[in-house]
């Protein structure tokens, strides 16, 4: 199957909503004047009856792809019984099952605890509580180029474009941010696919360099981290650096809180990001693919991290039935479709077929990404690595017009988060359309 695009995109009907959209919606990230009628799978149809390949799977959401058969007929069901009871007040089997069910999933051979929220900033929130009550700390550490939300809390540890923060001053503070060791741009100018070891060093020397002037470590609740930089352009670091960060951590009993919100649920090819370093996280946060769509998110965290009064947090909408029914229905099919392993094994294909049109656009600087996690980095200069948002921003509008969903992220990259159902074929697809969309948009 091929895109079919049949109007200007926006066609007469998608220009009419966008057009209301302006005027009714609050101002946000809109990127692409694409107004969706209904999608199966990786195939979005618009309505003016346009399809398009879907590259983004609703940010990182839709993993087991889009209106799943399974994932529908359990919130089919779910909303026949009841829709919402308040699962922080009351009781009901789908919210223990689904609790039980993820923490379960999560790798580490301990005992685990979950509380369920409506979004990923959410989790961040909550998780920040956690870390400060269970430790009495009131610091933490976060990254340069981290994206964890936009509310008060996470917006403290977001480093990854200005916009984000200007203005909004006070956010959370307690936050030191350090260098993020970035093995394509550094601080130090390490090319960290060389010398992957030195990258390690100098983030990690830069951390014990603030617990000597700067930050008593014995103040630090927790080190914030994502397994895969996300939004700050899908930034993998060297391997060893996680698991020697999680030891550095240890030795000055601080946790260590992994936001998967975007790596989790199979998008990087396992499961959860953190299992490609062998990490198993004091804390958790997830949303985004958790629940194939329907809004929640959740944070796990070892059971003695638990809050030890009432009240001290809570919601309304956390681990409503109808998003656990949705979760549970997901993680069967991620479980049982072969899904992640799909993720594995077509991502790495994507990824080279990438890397072969990097060879190909000399605008394109940089190819990284795990599993179906991807980008591809544009760039004025092979050698001095300037940043090309304008050639990645004209490749998402030029792949557009051919019938590919994209989405920008960091400075100059186009991010790949199909659905992990994405065959070979369709990856086909996409590469002939994205070859000639970054021939037009760097010419
Ligand atoms: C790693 C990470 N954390 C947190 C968030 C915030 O999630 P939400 O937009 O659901 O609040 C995002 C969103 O992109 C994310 O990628």
């Amino acid at each position: 199957m091929k895109p079919t695009i049949n109007t200007p995109v926006p066609g007469p009907n998608a220009a009419k909503i966008v057009e209301r959209d302006t005027a009714a919606l609050m101002t946000s990230t809109k990127t692409s004047p694409i107004a969706a009628k209904s999608a199966r799978g990786v195939w979005v149809e618009d309505v003016d009856g346009n399809t398009f390949l879907d590259l983004t799977a609703g940010i990182g959401v839709v993993n087991v792809g889009h209106s799943h058969p399974k994932v529908v007929a359990a919130v089919k069901d779910q909303a026949d019984k009841m829709f919402h009871f308040a699962g922080t007040d009351f009781y009901y089997d789908v919210q223990v099952s689904f609790a039980e069910r993820l923490a379960a999933a999560l790798p580490g051979n301990f005992d685990r605890k979950v509380f369920f929220t409506n979004s990923g900033t959410e989790s961040n929130e909550a998780a920040i509580k956690i870390a400060k009550h269970a430790t009495g700390r009131q610091q933490f550490i976060g990254f340069i180029g981290a994206f964890h939300g936009r509310t008060i809390g996470s917006m403290g540890f977001t480093a990854s474009k200005p916009t984000q923060k200007k203005g909004f001053f006070p956010w959370m503070p307690g936050v030191t941010h350090v260098p993020f060791p970035n093995p394509y741009r550094n601080v130090w100018g390490i090319d960290g696919y060389e010398d992957p070891a030195e990258l390690t060093t100098k983030a990690l020397d830069y951390i014990e360099g603030a617990f000597q002037t700067m930050l008593a470590p014995e103040d630090v609740a927790a080190i914030w981290f994502e397994p895969v930089q996300g939004e700050g352009g899908y930034v993998v670091p060297p391997m060893d650096f996680y698991p020697k960060l999680a030891r550095l951590a240890a030795d000055h009993g601080i946790l260590m809180a992994a936001d998967e919100v975007q790596t989790g649920f199979g998008r990087t090819g396992k499961m959860f990001g953190q299992e490609h370093y062998g990490l198993e996280s004091d804390i958790v946060m997830m949303a985004k693919g958790i629940a194939n769509g329907m809004p929640m998110g959740a944070v796990a965290a070892r059971a003695e991290l638990d809050f030890t009064r009432m009240g001290a947090h809570s919601n309304t909408y956390g681990g409503n039935l109808m998003a656990c029914a949705s979760g549970i229905a997901t993680l069967d099919v991620l479980q049982t479709e072969g899904l992640v392993d799909n993720a594995a094994t077509v991502g790495a294909y994507f990824k080279r077929r990438l890397t072969e049109l990097a060879d190909k656009h000399d605008c394109i600087g940089d190819v990284r990404g795990l599993g179906l996690m991807l980008a591809s980095d544009f760039v004025k200069d092979r050698r001095s690595k300037e940043p090309a948002p304008k050639i990645a921003n004209g490749v998402v509008s030029e792949g557009m017009k051919r019938g590919l969903v994209l989405l920008p992220c960091g400075k100059s990259a186009v991010r790949y988060i199909p659905p992990l159902c994405i065959t070979q074929e369709e990856v086909e697809v996409a590469i002939a359309i994205l070859d000639e969309a970054i021939a037009v948009a760097s010419a």
